[in-house]
Parts: C-alpha cells; sequence; structure tokens
C-alpha cells in the first residue's frame, strides 16, 4: 500500500473548505478553565458525587443532583458546543438516546422525514418504536431535492439527514435541503447526524440545520471506550426543551465517560487528519485493485457527490466501503485473512476495523 505520507497536506486537503479558526485551541482550553475549580485543576476532575450540598434551602451553586447537571459533563457540552460552533450542547448516554430525546420534541400526529439510507438502529427507532407512539415516519433520498421536497408534509416536524450515511457513504448537501426545509416550513427542526464527520470536519448548524447530534462513540470521543451522545444548537428554545428532556427523560451519561469523551476531543484535529491521509490511501489502493468493484470513498473524484463533500466539509474520514468482486464467500474470506484490522463493528477509533454490514 502507499505510505500515507507520499501524499503530502496541502494536496490531500484540496478543493476541501478551510479548517475552522482556532480549532484545536478551543477543543484544549473551552470549557476548561481551571479557574472554575477551587483547586486550580488544569485537568477536569471527574465528579462522581449524585448530589450536591445546598447553601440554603433551594439555594444551590450552580449543581443540585447529577442527572439534572453534573461539572464534568458541563465542560464536556461547553468543549462540544464550541467545536460545533454552537451556543448549546447535551450530552446524552448513546447516539441513541441523543435521536430519542431529539424525537420527543414531537408529539403523537407529527410527522418525520428520514434520509432513506441511515443507521440501522436510527431507522429501526423510527419505524418500529416512534411510530409506535403515533408519529408518522417516511424516507425519500435526499440526496435527490425533489425527492426531499416531495416528502414534506403538512405534520412535518423533524427533518433527519444523516451524512454521509453509514455504510453506503451518500452525501447529503446540508446546506441546499436545510434551505429548502425551511422555506417549506420554518419551523420543521432539521437534524443532521455528524457522527461520521466529526465537528473537525463538518458544521451542520453553519450550514442551516437546527441540531447537530453524534453518536459520540467514534470519532468524538476516538478511542472505542465510550458510548455516548451528543446534540449541539443555536435556537435557545431547542436547547430549554432538549435540556428538559435530558433530565426528564434521564438518559445521561456518567462522569466518567464524560471525562473521557473531553480528553478525547483535545486530539480530534490530529486524529481526524490522519483518518483522512490513511484513508485516502486505502482508497486508492483498493480502487486500483482489479478484485475490488466498486470503493465508496467521499475523498476520491469516483465518489457520485464528492464536489458536495469538498463544498461542505473541511476533510474526509476514515470510513470506507467498498465491494469485492464475487460473492458473499468472497467477502467472508478477505474478511478472515485481515492481518490488522479487527472483524468488529463501530467505527472512529484509533484502531482500524472491518465489518460486513
Ligand atoms: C451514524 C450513526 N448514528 C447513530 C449511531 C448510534 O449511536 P450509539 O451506538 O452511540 O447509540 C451510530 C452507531 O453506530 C451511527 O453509526
Amino acid at each position: 500500500m502507499a505510505s500515507p505520507s507520499s501524499q503530502n497536506h496541502s494536496d490531500l486537503f484540496a478543493g476541501f473548505s478551510t479548517a475552522y479558526k482556532s480549532f484545536a485551541t478551543e477543543a484544549i482550553h473551552v470549557g476548561q478553565e481551571p479557574e472554575q475549580w477551587k483547586s486550580m485543576a488544569v485537568v477536569p476532575p471527574i465528579s462522581l458525587s449524585t448530589t450536591f450540598k445546598q447553601l440554603t434551602p433551594g439555594n444551590h451553586a450552580g449543581y443540585e443532583y447529577s442527572r439534572s447537571g453534573n461539572p464534568t459533563r458541563n465542560c464536556l457540552e461547553t468543549a462540544v458546543a464550541a467545536l460545533d460552533g454552537a451556543k448549546y450542547c447535551i450530552a446524552v448516554a448513546s447516539g441513541l438516546a441523543a435521536t430519542v430525546t431529539i424525537t420527543h420534541l414531537l408529539k403523537s400526529g407529527d410527522g418525520i422525514v428520514c434520509m432513506d439510507d441511515v443507521y440501522g438502529g436510527t431507522n429501526r427507532y423510527f419505524q418500529r418504536i416512534a411510530t409506535e407512539g403515533g408519529l408518522e415516519v417516511s424516507f425519500a433520498d435526499f440526496t435527490k431535492k425533489e425527492l426531499l421536497k416531495a416528502a414534506l408534509k403538512a405534520n412535518t416536524k423533524l427533518v433527519w439527514i444523516e451524512t454521509p450515511t453509514n455504510p453506503t457513504m451518500k452525501v447529503v448537501d446540508i446546506k441546499a435541503c436545510s434551505e429548502l426545509v425551511h422555506e417549506y416550513n420554518k419551523d420543521i427542526v432539521v437534524v443532521v447526524d455528524n457522527t461520521f464527520m466529526s465537528a473537525y470536519f463538518q458544521r451542520p448548524l453553519a450550514l442551516g440545520a437546527d441540531i447537530c447530534m453524534y453518536s459520540a462513540t467514534k470519532y468524538m470521543n476516538g478511542h472505542s471506550d465510550v458510548v455516548m451522545g451528543l446534540a449541539s444548537m443555536n435556537r435557545d428554545d431547542l436547547y430549554e426543551r432538549l435540556k428538559f428532556l435530558q433530565n426528564a427523560l434521564g438518559c445521561v451519561p456518567s462522569p466518567f465517560d464524560c471525562f473521557l469523551c473531553n480528553r478525547g476531543l483535545k486530539t480530534l484535529h490530529l486524529r481526524m487528519e490522519r483518518h483522512f491521509k490513511n484513508a485516502m490511501a486505502a482508497a486508492k489502493f483498493l480502487e486500483a485493485d482489479p478484485r475490488v468493484e466498486r470503493v465508496v470513498f467521499p475523498g476520491l473524484a469516483s465518489h457520485p457527490q464528492h464536489e458536495v463533500m469538498k463544498k461542505q466539509c473541511t476533510g474526509c474520514p476514515g470510513m470506507i466501503t467498498f465491494y469485492i468482486k464475487g460473492k458473499l464467500e468472497h467477502a467472508s474470506a478477505f474478511l478472515s485473512n485481515l492481518k490488522l484490522f479487527a472483524i468488529a463493528e463501530s467505527l472512529g477509533g484509533y484502531e482500524s476495523l472491518a465489518e460486513h454490514p
């Protein structure tokens, strides 16, 4: 395989959007101020206490009970909000908990329009649970704007974009879709599942989305040792409701996990650049191999939405989908003979994984 260092940095990022200003500095400093602790700890402490002493009855120093607010979680939420270019962020117990919490903005009879190819767990939640609660769910391929337009209805309250999609790596134009949806009805909440991109490579809020959510289990934490979800937003009304739901539904992450994810953010910029570099080398290698039928990697010019990717992203993450010539048995033989890649679900950690969906 070509050495990852064979492609220089500026060639790799040529044509992509400019990196967000001061990203690394913010990842390291925002929400981490030592002055917030009496000890002046430079690294935020893991605040395990479930409850906080009141100064006088009902009068507390910012925290009451750890489900409704926790100092370590607060450090993480403040940092992620900055990295998403957002006013607010809430952290929850998993990516799916973020999906569930956001969906609780709706009431029975409301409609969700979802990108047709999304993470299987999102699809399962919308189709098998949200519908039982009286929500109407439909799917459309948002890479074709006319299909999204046709799917919008008077009761549509939520539009769910995932880009790139898991696992077929379709790329949706966030700005074009957000504008189309908001022109139809400005009150429809546009959510972007930004899991595959991370805050370093894509800022959905700046492109017109109302909520940017993550499975932080992936790139945002980046070490395959935390299950967590995040949701960032600028709208005060959305934050107030989601903050209420975070506490009222109770799907909160542990302070220890918040500490780990907060730590993961400190190297996000470095990890993502290396993911891109390595994935580009792997994608080119695969594309040149006669035993490979097709490689789907948005960093390659051969990807159908490569231009959209360059326009709306500052780089390309490390996820590659490819089709081996032959049948399932050939794909299985390939996976079984991998030397360094573990056959495992998930993505976004420092290790290399491969799986057949
Ligand atoms: C794109 C995407 N969104 C959401 C999720 C769900 O996140 P979690 O596993 O943290 O609940 C996943 C999990 O793989 C995912 O890939």
